[in-house]
C-alpha cells in the first residue's frame, strides 16, 4: 500500500484530503505543528474512515525534526505538501512571517524528499499565483502577473522551487492551483476551523449568520465587476481533496513523463462577494448583517478557472455546486454551535 506524507494534515484542506486518500486505498501520515490547527480533528477522520492517522507534531522549518519523520518512515512513497500560512489579508500585514514559514518548510521537505529518494510530490499552490489576470478565465498557461500579496508571492516562489528541485533530481511533481476552497464534509464531522476572527469570506458569513460575529464587512464595492465586489471561483473542499488522490494516481501511473505538471482546481464559474451572500441568505433563510466597507489590501479583483486540463488529464469532475458549498458550510457552523452548547451545558454545573 502506498504511504503518503501529508504535511499540514490537520488543516482544512489537509484533513479532507486524508479522508479521500484513505477511502481510495492510500496509507497516510500527517506532519502538522498545530500552530493553526488541532490534531483532535484526526478523531473525526477515524470516525469517517475507521483509520487512526498518526500526526507528527513538528515545525517543518526545523530541518532535523523534519528529517526525523522520514527516518522513522522509510516507506513513504510520496508527499503532499499543504503546510503553509494561507491568509491573503494577513500576509500583507506580515510578509516576512509568510516568506519564512512557507518557504523554509517547503525547502526542508524537498531536501528530505531528495535525501530519501522520494520522487512523487504534490504541491499546494494557489490561483493567487496569477495576480490580477489580464483575462479570465485563466488557464495553466496564463502568465503569472505580479503577486498581489506575500501569500501569493510565496506560492509563485514555491512553484519555482519545486520545479528546480524536481528537474535536478529527475523526480516528479504536480502543482495544484486551488481557487477558493469552501464548504465542509457532508458528514459534518469535518470543516473549516478558523482561529480567531475568520479572514476568509465563507466562515465570516456563517459566523455572522450564527451570531458569533456581530457583523461582517464586504471589502470593496467599487471594483470593475458586475456588482462592484470581488469575483472568485469557489470550489468545494471535498472536490479539492479528491483532486489530490487523482494527482497521486497520475504520478504513480505516469512514472516517466514530464517532471512537473500544473493544474487549475476551480469550478470554472465566478461569483462575486455579494452574490455569495445572496446565495447564503437564499439557502439558509437567514438575513445576513453586513456593511459595505473599503477594499482589503492584497485582494485580486476578479479571477476564475479554466479547469479543462484537470478534467481531461486527471479525470477530475467537481461535483458540488454553490448551493452545496453554502449548505455544507452552514451545517458545519450549526454543528459547532450545538457542540459548544452541549459543552457549556455539561460544564455549567462545574462552575
Ligand atoms: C474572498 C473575497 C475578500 C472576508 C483564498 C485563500 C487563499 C487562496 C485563494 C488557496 C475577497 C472578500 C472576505 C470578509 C469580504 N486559496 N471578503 N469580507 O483572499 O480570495 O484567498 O483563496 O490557496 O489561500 O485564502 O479568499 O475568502 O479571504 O476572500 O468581503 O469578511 O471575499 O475581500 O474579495 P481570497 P477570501
Amino acid at each position: 500500500m502506498n504511504k503518503i506524507l501529508v504535511t499540514g494534515g490537520c488543516g482544512y484542506i489537509g484533513v479532507h484530503t486524508l479522508v479521500d486518500l484513505i477511502e481510495n486505498g492510500y496509507d497516510v501520515i500527517s506532519a502538522d505543528n498545530n500552530s493553526r490547527s488541532s490534531d483532535t480533528i484526526l478523531e473525526s477522520v477515524e470516525m469517517i474512515t475507521g483509520k487512526k492517522v498518526k500526526n507528527y507534531k513538528v515545525d517543518l522549518c526545523i530541518y532535523d525534526d523534519t528529517f526525523a519523520i522520514f527516518q522513522e518512515n522509510p516507506d513513504i512513497s510520496g508527499i503532499i505538501h499543504f503546510a503553509a500560512y494561507k491568509s491573503v489579508g494577513e500576509s500583507v500585514k506580515k510578509p516576512l512571517l509568510y516568506f519564512e514559514n512557507n518557504l523554509n518548510s517547503l525547502i526542508n521537505i524537498l531536501k528530505c524528499a531528495d535525501e530519501f529518494g522520494i520522487s512523487n510530490f504534490v504541491f499546494s499552490s494557489s490561483c493567487t499565483v496569477y495576480g490580477n489576470p489580464d483575462s479570465i478565465p485563466v488557464t495553466e498557461e496564463s502568465p503569472m502577473k505580479t503577486a498581489q500579496s506575500a501569500y501569493g508571492a510565496t506560492k509563485q516562489m514555491g512553484e519555482q522551487i519545486v520545479r528546480e528541485a524536481v528537474n535536478c533530481n529527475s523526480s516528479k511533481a504536480i502543482l495544484l492551483r486551488y481557487f477558493n476552497p469552501v464548504g465542509a464534509h457532508p458528514s459534518t464531522l469535518l470543516g473549516e476551523l478558523p482561529l480567531g476572527k475568520p479572514e476568509n469570506l465563507v466562515p465570516a458569513i456563517t459566523q455572522t449568520a450564527i451570531g458569533k460575529l456581530p457583523m461582517m464587512q464586504v471589502f470593496g464595492t467599487d471594483y470593475p465587476t458586475r456588482d462592484g465586489s470581488c469575483l472568485r471561483d469557489y470550489i468545494h473542499v471535498c472536490d479539492i481533496a479528491h483532486a489530490h488522490t487523482l494527482a497521486f494516481n497520475y504520478l504513480l501511473e505516469h512514472k516517466d513523463e514530464a517532471n512537473c505538471e500544473v493544474f487549475n482546481l476551480g469550478t470554472g464559474n465566478g461569483y462575486t462577494v455579494l452574490e455569495l451572500i445572496n446565495e447564503f441568505e437564499k439557502m439558509s433563510g437567514v438575513k445576513l448583517n453586513y456593511r459595505l466597507g473599503p477594499r482589503r489590501p492584497g485582494d485580486v479583483i476578479a479571477i476564475y478557472a479554466n479547469n479543462d486540463k484537470a478534467k481531461n488529464v486527471l479525470g477530475w469532475n467537481p461535483k458540488y455546486n454553490l448551493g452545496d458549498m453554502m449548505a455544507t458550510a452552514w451545517k458545519w457552523e450549526l454543528k459547532l454551535k450545538d457542540d459548544e452548547n452541549i459543552f457549556n451545558t455539561k460544564n455549567a454545573g462545574l462552575n
